[in-house]
């Protein structure tokens, strides 16, 4: 695999022979690019007819055990769209299950962890040697790399310690995660080590996902904007810089990305990630002035203007890429992910109209 050292010099390409793949990697790098790369967040799903087929005879679960599954489904919605990164098909629960936490996605409810994790017992009984039988996961990435070689990025992901600790705490999704923060104010030992055993597990993780070929790893830390900035510095950072910091020397950038972040990115951008992940509630020159312009930025368009008129979806991607200014470092994307009613082709206009946008611009003087 090619190390992609953010401080190696950038390789000069001409704009014209850069490789759709390498265009994501090197935005990631905020090395020079022709154009915006562009992709969405849950961009294989629901929303496609094509996994809504594939679904009719496989759980999730099913889909992403099996490397062919998974494999196809990412590749079929990568092309569908004409896309310039791949994510694989995965899901961000599947570590709990060799840590020793069955879990099953249930209709309309999401995912439901059995045996929530409420005590320090609970924590050591957790296991941190199984992280191999995640294998699938790199298995599907190698079938997806084979198909695309160097003609698309191959993003591997996994999700961050808080978000998956709340998880396991609260047994599933969380409005206000009182479990979550009982265990981190009122047991802080036993927070600290169920934080460890994940950076632990999510570690051998994403080294599966990048020896297998993905060419960038995402870490979603979905609900981190369920704390404040004090609560964030004092018990989630450390442990998110620990796993940003290993994966990277694994060779691969890193994107980091939350909802409802805006008053932590600052905070978050510590960590060194390479990309941060900006949602959509506020605007993405605000986001990346807080970020800083020493990362990139991937965001970050309101998942529901999917649902407006083209022409009012159309000026809000021009805002988006007018606010990144043409400054290398910008991937378009959504600000959180595409929900199931969303119509793929405006999806599929939405990657027309960043494609072409550079070129617009320019002529428009
Ligand atoms: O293209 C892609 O992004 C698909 C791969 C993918 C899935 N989940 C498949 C999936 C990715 C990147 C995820 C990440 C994920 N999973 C996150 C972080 C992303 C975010 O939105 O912030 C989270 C929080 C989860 C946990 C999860 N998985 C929930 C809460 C749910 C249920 C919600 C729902 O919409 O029903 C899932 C199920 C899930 N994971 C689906 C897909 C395509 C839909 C369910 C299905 O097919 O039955």
């Amino acid at each position: 695999m090619e190390m992609t050292d953010s401080n190696a010099a950038a390789p000069e390409s001409s704009p014209d022979t850069i490789l759709d793949g390498s265009r994501f990697v090197r935005a990631c790098l905020r090395k020079p690019v022709d154009r915006t790369p562009v992709w969405f967040l849950r961009q294989a799903g629901r929303y496609m007819q094509e996994y809504r087929d594939v679904r009719k005879h496989h759980t999730l679960v099913e889909i992403c055990k099996q490397p062919e599954l998974a494999a196809e489904v990412t590749i079929t919605a990568a092309e569908k769209l004409g896309v310039d990164a791949a994510i694989i098909f995965a899901d961000l629960l599947l570590p709990l299950e060799p840590m020793g936490l069955p879990f099953e996605f249930q209709a309309g409810e999401g995912p439901v962890v059995h045996h929530p994790v409420r005590t320090a017992e609970d924590v050591r009984a957790l296991k941190t040697d199984r992280a191999i039988e995640l294998a699938y996961v790199a298995r599907a990435i190698e079938k997806v790399a084979a198909h695309f070689r160097e003609r698309l990025g191959i993003i591997g992901f996994c999700g961050a310690p808080y978000t998956l600790a709340s998880y396991m705490i609260e047994g599933g999704g969380s409005r206000n995660y009182i479990h979550t923060k009982q265990m981190m104010y009122g047991d802080t030992t036993a927070w600290r080590m169920l934080l460890d055993k994940l950076v632990a597990v999510l570690t051998e993780y994403c080294r599966l996902q990048v020896q297998a070929g993905a060419d960038v790893i995402q870490i979603f830390d979905s609900w981190v904007g369920s704390l404040s900035l004090a609560d964030y510095r004092d018990y989630a950072f450390e442990a998110s810089k620990r796993l940003v910091r290993a994966v990277q020397q694994m060779g691969v950038p890193v994107i980091y990305f939350g909802v409802e972040t805006a008053g932590l990115l600052s905070e978050m951008a510590s960590t060194g990630a390479d990309v941060m992940g900006l949602d959509w509630r506020q605007p993405l020159d605000d986001g990346w002035r807080a970020v800083g312009h020493t990362h990139a930025v991937q965001g970050n368009l309101d998942p529901i203007t999917l649902f407006a008129p083209l022409e009012l979806l159309e000026q809000r991607v021009k805002e988006i890429l007018r606010a990144a200014g043409g400054r290398p470092g910008h991937i378009f994307n959504l600000g959180h992910g595409i929900v199931p009613e969303t119509p793929v082709e405006n999806v599929q206009a939405v990657v027309k109209m960043v494609r072409e946008f550079r070129r617009e611009e320019a002529a428009r003087g």
